[in-house]
């Protein structure tokens, strides 16, 4: 089985190191965070309120609209109804929803589901990051990683890819709004945020992002050889 699970909390660097190493390795890459955002985008817009968003409409919606993995070159694209969604689900509305609509038992077995189907039809490798891929959707992941880092490196690493300016205070407010997501990821019931017990674990506080990626690459090649 030729897959690499990544977990992580947020903003720790999961889907841009994922990518990387796909890349150096000539595997896939797979951001599971994306389908819980364009489930959380398509419960935004069309179930009107909190009390309307239960696990069984948005689940049902999901499968209703389509909401999809769509194999795009070396990596998947999520698509609602059709279109792509790959800018729409960073906006800071879904951002702010997502882990509730996550914490949903229905909604994380239908995205697993949708995971395994699309990971089950490719030929190549996979780079799976996400929450819960070395614990539940792959726990027989041949490699998992558990990417972390300081609250602070994770907000100001968010801040300079979002494009904003990192002042000290924009920095404390990001990582007050990550520490907030992370507990929401951890304490929840189904799946919560955990570092599988076989899990490497790479704190990438003082690391560059070139640092980080041959780390994982180094690890996948030591597992499944060159
Ligand atoms: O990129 P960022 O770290 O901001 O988050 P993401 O990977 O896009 O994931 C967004 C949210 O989806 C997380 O905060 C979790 O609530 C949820 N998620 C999850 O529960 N399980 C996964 N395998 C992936 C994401």
């Amino acid at each position: 089985m030729h897959v690499i699970a990544i977990d992580g909390p947020a903003a720790s660097g999961k889907s841009s190191t994922a990518a990387a190493v796909a890349g150096r390795l000539g595997w896939l890459h797979l951001d599971t965070g994306a389908l819980y955002r364009a489930v959380t985008l398509a419960a935004l817009d069309h179930l009107e309120d909190a009390e309307q968003r239960s696990a069984q409409r948005v689940r049902d919606l999901a499968g209703r609209l389509p909401i999809e993995l769509v194999r795009v070159g070396d990596g998947f694209r999520p698509v609602v109804a059709g279109v792509d969604v790959s800018g729409p689900i960073r906006a800071p509305r879904v951002t702010a929803a997502v882990s509730t609509i996550a914490a949903l038992g229905e909604v994380r077995e239908w995205v697993t589901g949708e995971i395994r189907r699309a990971v089950g039809v490719v030929e190549e490798g996979v780079v799976i990051d996400g929450r819960d891929i070395g614990t539940a959707v792959f726990p027989e992941a041949p490699l998992k990683v558990y990417l972390t880092a300081s609250a602070q490196a994770r907000a100001g690493r968010r801040l300079a890819q979002d494009g904003q300016p990192a002042s000290p205070e924009a920095v404390s407010r990001e990582a007050a709004r990550l520490t907030v997501r992370d507990s929401h990821d951890r304490e929840r019931v189904a799946s919560p945020l955990r570092q599988a017990p076989d899990a490497i674990r790479v704190d990438t506080t003082t690391l560059t992002f070139e640092a980080q990626v041959e780390a994982v690459t180094v690890l996948a090649r030591k597992v499944f050889g060159d």
